[in-house]
């Protein structure tokens, strides 16, 4: 896809349904007794993938609309043994080996060639201390979990920041004699805890640490899916970068754990206003307002990177277009997403003039405070990659060449109509 210079990206917007809460919102609905009524989901070929995960293991799932589900729950341990394709989805595959562990029966996970490539130890270590049988690959998918009916609670520290790891955890924890308590020194997303806690769960969080409880019985009702901050994101950038723009998204989830790019973009120059706060759910949600700024350089670290983790290649390009060098560090977990994240990026970011160095665990940044030339970006399969191609054209003189753009719809896919609606593409 060919994306010309922006002139401007102006107007109101709500985008789809948080991918993160959208999968925990089925899988921990799959659990629960009774329906479990998901309003505003998070329709993407990730999110489907978990819709279609439970079904593959007995769990009815109603489409009522695009946005629109109803969970018809079997129960702490009642799904029925059998095999799963993930497709490209490391949420699913994380967490289901977390729900998995407490069942009965033999589960096989797989997923496409990319999640193939994705560490799976981080999760089959602290399972096993629990009690379950988990056999990676090579550390990799496929995995084969032999659930334990009841596993062990014990206090486990993931080897990395990963709400993933914590949440496989936590939800094998149901499952478990004794309560399980998960140590994280760099607090990450927490859509695990709120959905658990609103659904009876017993669950005590402390600055460092949660605990969960065995549970007896979980019932949900109904969960409202805030917008999505990590598909927000590449709008709001593109509304920093091209002069003239203006850009508000209404309805927007902005758990702290998720906004460290509203902190890195204010920091950096531009305008930024939140309004309109409220909670929906037990999640934080309001409407994020976002016009351009002359943009200086900045520096991330280790302690910044779970909020961002997704938006970080966003960063990079904000970067190239401010004055100063950017260092971002800390951020090794990109080299182990969808795709090598932290080449990635240089590679596309260079291809479009950008001067950007990847180091071990991120990018130096030159920037200069005017427009990347433009170029040729391949989306190397990874969504995030494409839509960071996308918003780089915009911003570019020439326009970018965005190759396998179809790549947004694992998480967003109707991000190129809704760039369009907002005048960013001609
Ligand atoms: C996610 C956690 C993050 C994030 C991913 C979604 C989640 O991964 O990058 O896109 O829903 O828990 P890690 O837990 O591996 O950091």
């Amino acid at each position: 896809m060919r994306v010309e210079p922006a002139v401007a990206v102006v107007g109101h917007v709500a985008v789809p349904g948080d991918k993160s809460i959208s999968h925990r919102a089925v899988l921990i609905g799959a659990l629960c007794e009774g329906a479990t009524r998901v309003r505003g989901f998070g329709r993407s070929g990730d999110t489907q993938a978990s819709v279609d995960a439970v079904r593959a293991l007995g769990v009815e799932v109603d489409d009522l609309a695009e946005d629109e589900l109803v969970v018809h729950g079997v129960g702490l341990r009642g799904l029925r043994p059998g095999s799963v394709d993930c497709r490209n989805s490391g949420t699913l595959m994380r967490l289901l080996a977390g729900i998995c562990a407490g069942q009965e029966g033999e589960f096989v996970l797989g997923g496409d060639r990319s999640l193939q490539a994705r560490p799976m130890e981080r999760v089959a270590a602290p399972l096993r201390r629990m009690g379950a049988q988990v056999e990676t690959t090579d550390g990799h998918a496929p995995l084969v979990v032999r659930g334990a009916g009841t596993l062990r609670g014990c206090e486990l520290e993931p080897e990395v920041a990963s709400a993933q790891v914590k949440s496989a955890i936590l939800l094998a924890g149901l499952n478990a004699e004794g309560p399980t308590t998960v140590v994280e020194r760099i607090p990450t997303r927490d859509h695990t805890e709120l959905l658990l806690a609103a659904a009876g769960a017993r669950l005590r969080s402390r600055p460092g640490s949660v605990t969960v409880e065995p549970a007896r019985a979980l019932r949900l009702g109904e969960v409202a899916v805030p917008g999505d901050f990590s598909s927000a994101a590449p709008l709001l950038v593109a509304a920093a970068l091209v002069p003239g723009s203006d850009l508000t998204v209404h309805d927007l989830g902005v758990n702290p754990r998720r906004t460290g790019l509203l902190d890195v973009l204010e920091r950096m120059g531009a305008r930024v206003s939140v309004f309109d706060r409220r909670r929906v759910g037990g999640e934080p949600v309001a409407a994020v307002q976002v016009q351009p700024g002359e943009l200086v350089a900045t520096e991330i670290g280790p302690e910044e990177v779970p909020a961002l983790v997704d938006e970080l290649p966003l960063v990079a390009l904000l970067a190239s277009h401010a004055r100063g060098e950017t260092r971002v560090g800390g951020a090794s977990e990109l080299r182990v997403k969808e795709s090598d994240r932290i080449e990635a990026v240089a590679d596309a970011l260079r291809a479009a003039g950008a001067r950007i160095r990847a180091t071990a665990d991120g990018w130096t940044v030159t920037g200069v405070p005017r427009r990347l030339r433009g170029g040729r970006i391949e989306a190397r399969g990874d969504h995030r990659i494409a839509m960071l191609g996308a918003v780089a054209g915009l911003a570019s003189r020439e326009g970018v060449e965005v190759v396998g753009m179809d790549a947004a719809a694992v998480s967003y896919p109707s991000f190129v109509e809704d760039l369009r609606a907002l005048g960013g593409l001609r």
